[in-house]
């Protein structure tokens, strides 16, 4: 792995960088039990939709070796449990419904602990494989449509090896396109508030020496007017059966101002992300989280007390300002209504 690595299991531990504190404090929490694991998804240690998934994998692990037997109403509390840490990636419901499918076919809890570690490791293994034909259907596509030599990029969030634990989604395309000589240069939105893209993925690309700049999000408008991006790549939460994709706050914004000035704009996510049963985005939930994370930085307080403050950490963007979504199984074009579930529910990957 060439990556920043965020989760490593040693000595039936799991251990998370505690992303809070990047990029200049390097600090690894150890994760023994589900209660911890419920912590650190929570407080964001760990994030990203994909890596948040993978986490529940092996604190599903945990609270399956702790209970030491096969309960199966309590295997569903747990689960519920561990999927209330955050609501709006669809990784983390999709991740434990799979470990109680495991656990409930075994009857013994110690079998089923093992299972669930191979599983997770499995899982990691299997992401970088998907993460990097994700990366090549893009590069490919913009090969077919603009073909240049090399491309200018902007992204949102951060969607890299942390928050996939492997090549990483939007920030993998650029990876991807750096380590093959066609990255001419990289823009990362700052994101407000939580600040992922200058503290992770600026971090991320300065360590893979892809050259960029930090953007704050409301630079967008006058980098796409004055010809600095070829095309714009983001993750997603979830994605709903039409297209409308939950991404990290300010997306949708993104994507709008992509539309006025005609720049391609893609989704990168696997299929793990994807969340068929919901027909369009009015009906994914948007996590609120706590107004501290606006008002105030690092504990100092940057607003009056007396001001309110809201933060949604999620926006939906609308399936028509969309140019592609790029899964493990292809690329999505519209009309999404048609061809997402298709591609999304083949056979090949
Ligand atoms: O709140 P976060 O940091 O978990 O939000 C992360 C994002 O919005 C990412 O873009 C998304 O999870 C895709 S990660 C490949």
């Amino acid at each position: 792995m060439s990556g920043v690595n965020p989760m490593k299991w040693e000595n039936e531990k799991l251990y998370l960088l505690d992303q809070r504190v990047l990029p200049h404090t390097e600090t690894w929490q150890e994760i023994d039990s589900l209660e911890r694991c419920h912590w650190a998804i929570n407080v964001m240690v760990v994030r990203g939709a994909p890596c948040i998934g993978f986490t529940a994998i092996f604190g599903m692990a945990l609270a399956i070796k702790e209970l030491g037997k096969i309960d199966n109403s309590k295997v569903q509390e747990m689960a519920e449990y561990l999927k209330s840490s955050r609501p709006t990636a669809v990784n983390l419901q999709y991740e434990v419904d799979r470990c109680v499918e495991i656990i409930t076919k075994h009857e013994s809890a110690d079998i089923a602990y093992l299972e669930l570690v191979k599983f997770g490791l499995g899982e990691l293994e299997i992401s970088h494989q998907k993460n990097t034909k994700m990366a090549e259907i893009a590069i490919e596509e913009l090969d077919n449509t603009l073909n240049k030599a090399k491309y200018r990029f902007l992204t949102h969030c951060n969607t890299g090896y942390l928050a996939c634990g492997s090549l990483g989604t939007a920030l993998g395309v650029i990876s991807h396109a750096n380590a093959k000589d066609r990255c001419e240069y990289a823009y990362a939105d700052e994101t407000r508030p939580y600040l992922q893209g200058s503290r992770l993925t600026a971090f991320e690309m300065a360590k893979e020496n892809i050259p960029h700049s930090i953007v704050v999000e409301g630079a967008a408008s006058h980098l796409l007017k004055n010809d600095k991006v070829d095309a714009i790549y983001v993750g997603a939460d979830r994605i709903a059966r039409n297209g409308d994709t939950a991404n990290k706050i300010g997306t949708s914004t993104l994507a709008i101002v992509a539309k006025h000035y005609n720049i391609p704009f893609y989704v990168v996510a696997p299929t793990s992300s994807f969340d068929l049963e919901l027909a369009g985005g009015s009906e994914i939930p948007i996590e609120l989280r706590p107004v501290e994370e606006i008002k105030e930085y690092k504990g100092i307080k940057i607003a009056l007390e007396e001001s309110g403050a809201w933060n949604p950490s999620f926006d939906v963007t609308d399936a028509r300002l969309i140019t592609g979504i790029i899964c493990e199984k292809g690329l999505i074009k519209p009309p999404f209504t048609e061809n997402l579930v298709r591609i999304v529910e083949s056979e090949n990957s």
